[in-house]
Order: structure tokens, then C-alpha cells, then sequence
């Protein structure tokens, strides 16, 4: 697998230090990509979430709604550090064609199985990108009147956004990086590497 060279490092070097939140860059690699955060930063990130989570609730119950496939990890992993009483959903979109670029198109391929009104409605998704995709199902989801609507999201590029809007609930934020593991796809491949890592420009296909 292609390393980055090291114009591309300090590059990327650059841009995570003038991020808007303070990203640890780590020098590990995991089979030869670079590793933007480790397995074990993500955890101790999520456990955070999952307890501000359930601050929040105040014991109330709580409809965790993945969107799939890249938050299913993120969605396994913090829904077992939220505790109060929990069930799951899933909802399908259309957005990242096979490669980096999106097709700026979405559209929802998978419904809800419960209906949400009255409900506690936590929308989980791995990357606010654009905004494309959480504003569309926020927007979906509202019409369904629930009790609450927030939103979690593991990763957020703020520089990307094109729809106004902002999660509740925020892993960490990062510059305009194209990541790969802990759920989220290249092509759809790489979404079982254990941490986040970076994929290089030049990355063969
Ligand atoms: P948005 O609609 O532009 O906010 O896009 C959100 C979706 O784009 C996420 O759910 C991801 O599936 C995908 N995405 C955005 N950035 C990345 C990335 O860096 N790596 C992998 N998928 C990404
Ligand atoms: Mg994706």
C-alpha cells in the first residue's frame, strides 16, 4: 500500500493544526496508512458521547437511528456506553458514489421499521460532511413528529458544509481529509480497519 510522502504529511500536518478543535496527530500506521486517530482515542471519545448522551436523556428512552453502513460500528460501539433503555433503527441513504466525491444527490433507500412519533430520536451517523444527508433526514424525520431530535456524529468537516447545520453531539472535528476505517468506506473498502486513517490522494485503487 502507498505511504504518503512527506509533502503530502506536512500538508496534512498543516491543516490539523489550524483545525478548529486541537487533533493529537498520531505517527502510527496500521497496514502502511497513516492513523488520524487510534482505536483507543476513538473509544475513550465515544465513552464521552455516550455519557453526555445520557445526561441528556434523564432516564428517559431513547431510539438510536443509524445511518447505514459507515455509522454501524460507530453505532455498536456508543450505544453500549449510553445507559438508559435503548432501541435500534436503521436508515439507508444514497450519498458517496465509489469514490472521494460525492454525487450531491440523497435519497433515502431504507425507511424506518418503527414509527419515531413521541419518541426520543438520536439520528447516529459517521461523517457531517456537506450536510446533505443530515439535513435531509432531519427534515424527514421531523414530519414524524418525535418527542426529541438530535443528531451524533463520530466525525464533523465543518469547512465542507453547503446546509446550515450542526450535531448536538460531535466525536471530533476535522479539516477536509478523506478518512477510511472504523466503519467508513473508500469504494466500499476499508470499513473494518479497527482505527480512522487517512487516505492518501494517491491511494491505488
Ligand atoms: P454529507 O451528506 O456530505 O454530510 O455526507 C455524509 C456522508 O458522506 C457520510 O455519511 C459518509 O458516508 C460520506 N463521507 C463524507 N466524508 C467521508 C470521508 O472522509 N470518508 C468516507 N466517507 C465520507
Ligand atoms: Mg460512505
Amino acid at each position: 500500500m502507498a505511504r504518503l510522502i512527506s509533502s503530502d504529511f506536512q500538508r496534512i500536518l498543516a491543516q490539523l493544526l489550524s483545525a478548529r478543535d486541537t487533533v493529537i496527530m498520531a505517527t502510527v500506521t496500521y497496514q502502511g496508512l497513516e492513523v488520524l486517530y487510534t482505536r483507543q482515542q476513538i473509544a475513550d471519545r465515544v465513552a464521552e458521547m455516550g455519557a453526555q448522551i445520557t445526561r441528556d436523556l434523564n432516564d428517559e428512552k431513547l431510539v438510536m437511528v443509524g445511518v447505514l453502513k459507515g455509522a454501524a460500528i460507530f453505532l455498536a460501539d456508543l450505544a453500549r456506553c449510553v445507559s438508559v433503555d435503548t432501541t435500534f433503527d436503521f436508515v439507508a441513504v444514497s450519498s458517496y458514489g465509489k469514490g472521494q466525491r460525492s454525487s450531491g444527490a440523497v435519497k433515502l433507500i431504507k425507511d424506518l421499521d418503527e414509527p419515531i412519533e413521541g419518541k426520543n430520536v438520536l439520528i447516529v451517523e459517521d461523517i457531517l460532511d456537506t450536510g446533505l444527508t443530515l439535513s435531509y433526514l432531519r427534515k424527514i424525520f421531523v414530519q414524524h413528529k418525535p418527542r426529541t431530535l438530535r443528531m451524533a456524529a463520530l466525525l464533523d468537516k465543518p469547512s465542507r458544509r453547503i446546509e446550515r447545520i450542526e450535531a448536538e453531539y460531535v466525536g471530533f472535528s476535522i479539516p477536509n481529509l478523506f478518512v477510511i476505517g472504523y466503519g467508513m468506506d473508500y469504494a466500499e473498502r476499508y470499513r473494518n480497519l479497527p482505527d480512522i486513517c487517512l487516505m492518501s490522494p494517491d491511494h491505488p485503487e
